[in-house]
């Protein structure tokens, strides 16, 4: 469904005209947009004032109907040097250069020791051929990036986006209070980006939930809501394109560092304590938390950049399709003295049970694995990784039990009773014993004791 455009909004063009309205910054939009549009359509409103930040400037009404945070400066320049960034990697796979204003020719200083002190290059005589097409602000790129600033108050966040971020296709500012939203398509009118940036009236979560089809869904979701972004969580992990860009804000500090650990927990499933490094614990749990979103539908997240600042905190993530294991249980998984004493006594009274046979058998296969190693690897993918030749499976565990057990014994003689890993393969004849060079003497692990052994189970 196509959000609410609020530009359409019969009350936004009925406002009385008033006194001469404030000049917008038109540094950072075109000309013909700066100068089409820098009067606000019927002039400023009574008390209305106009409130500039980055290359923004932007109504406000008298009376605080629509939240507003200077302090929250930092965040917003932060978020337009983010997503700049995370356009400039993306569109750069597809052959799009990003120009930002300002920006120099990127210079590349080279370190390598084989080049003269100093050497400077730029990034294009570096590498291959220039980008066949480039992308600049305020300019709508039909094939850019598609934002979403979920709870967008004025809009002034998503107009800078509009005016600072090259490379983009739309801008959806969205606010579920219609003030809000009357006043971000004013503010966009207000900037000269109407053609990027859409108001929305709608709750943030039902507009992601609707916009996670895989045509619909956001390269980059802004939440920055007041205190806890937790009830978002859900439907912005759904709703971002894979690789996409997730930005959001945190003001629930208390309770994210430990002076509520079960609202802690209620909301992102961590119990936060009070400690020194409470920041980090705060962004280690919403990362958490965010993962373990993503992870209900096969998704994963990347963070690119986790800070605390002032009052809150800020995490850029990417989040991915794929499938992640874990977390396993990493410890042993037998007790190997507790089933010998079982295999034992089944061995000994094998008329007990029907199925004896298949319980030692079993059991024998339990003792026989090795007890610190978790899951498994073929010799194919290990010699693979060294790159030489795969080894015959008897010889290389014959190689492997002997050093481990070597190794164990050294190392953790604390474990009593350890259970050879080697015990089958003393069913089978020592090659090299036959041959009169096995130099591991009783500690080798096949059988010198050349009669007894099966031969042919070596052919
Ligand atoms: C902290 S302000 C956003 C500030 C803005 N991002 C900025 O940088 O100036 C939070 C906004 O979220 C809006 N809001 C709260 N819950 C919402 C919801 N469920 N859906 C949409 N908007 C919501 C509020 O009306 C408010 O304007």
């Amino acid at each position: 469904m196509e959000p609410l455009k609020i530009a359409q909004d019969p009350e936004i063009s009925t406002n009385k005209p008033s006194p001469t309205p404030a000049e917008p910054s038109s540094e950072g939009m075109t000309d013909t947009a700066a100068d089409k549009e820098k009067t606000p359509p019927g002039g400023l409103l009574p008390g209305e004032t106009v409130i500039k930040e980055g290359k923004a400037s932007i109504l406000f009404p008298s009376a605080n109907e629509v939240f507003y945070n200077p302090v929250q400066e930092f965040n917003r320049d932060l978020t337009c040097a983010v997503i700049t960034e995370f356009a400039r990697e993306l569109l750069a796979q597809r052959g799009v250069k990003v120009v930002v204003p300002g920006e120099k020719e990127r210079v590349v200083v080279s370190l390598s020791e084989e080049t003269n002190e100093g050497d400077v290059q730029t990034e294009e005589k570096n590498g291959a051929e220039e980008p066949a097409v480039t992308v600049t602000v305020g300019e709508k790129y039909e094939h850019g990036l598609r934002v979403l600033e979920g709870l967008a108050a004025s809009g002034l966040r998503s107009v800078r986006f509009a005016l600072e971020v090259p490379g983009l296709q739309s801008v959806t500012a969205n606010d579920f209070s219609t003030k809000a939203a009357a006043l971000i398509a004013r503010n966009a009118q207000y900037n000269g980006v109407s053609h990027l940036l859409q108001a929305s009236c709608r709750d943030a979560s039902m507009l992601m939930y609707e916009m996670r089809g895989k045509k619909e869904r956001y390269d980059v979701i802004d939440l920055d809501p007041y205190g806890s972004p937790a009830s978002f969580l859900d439907a912005a992990v759904q709703a971002v394109t894979e690789g996409g860009l997730l930005c959001i804000t945190c003001t629930d500090m208390a309770v994210m560092a430990g002076n509520s650990g079960e609202t802690c927990y209620s909301k992102y499933g961590s119990v936060s304590i009070k400690a020194k490094y409470c920041h980090e614990m705060a962004l280690r749990i919403i990362l958490h938390s965010l993962d373990q979103r993503a992870a209900v539908y096969q998704r994963y997240i990347q963070p690119l950049l986790s800070v605390s600042v002032d009052f809150y905190i800020r995490v850029f993530v990417r989040v991915f399709t794929g499938q992640l294991g874990g977390p396993l249980w990493a410890e042993p998984i037998h007790d190997l003295a507790f089933v010998q004493k079982v295999l034992s006594a089944v061995s000994g009274n094998p008329s007990r049970f029907g199925t004896s046979k298949r319980i030692e058998g079993v059991l024998s296969m339990v003792t026989e694995e090795l007890e610190d190693v978790p899951l498994y690897y073929t010799v194919d993918s290990l010699s693979s990784t060294i790159h030489c030749n795969t080894p015959p499976l008897l010889q290389f565990s014959g190689g492997i039990c002997t050093d481990l057990q070597d190794k164990r014994k050294k190392f953790q003689n604390k474990r009593k009773n350890q259970i050879t890993d080697s015990s089958h393969l003393k069913d089978y004849p020592c090659k090299k014993f036959k041959q009169g060079t096995c130099t591991y003497g009783d500690k080798c692990c096949f059988s010198h004791n050349l009669e007894q052994t099966n031969v042919e189970k070596m052919e």
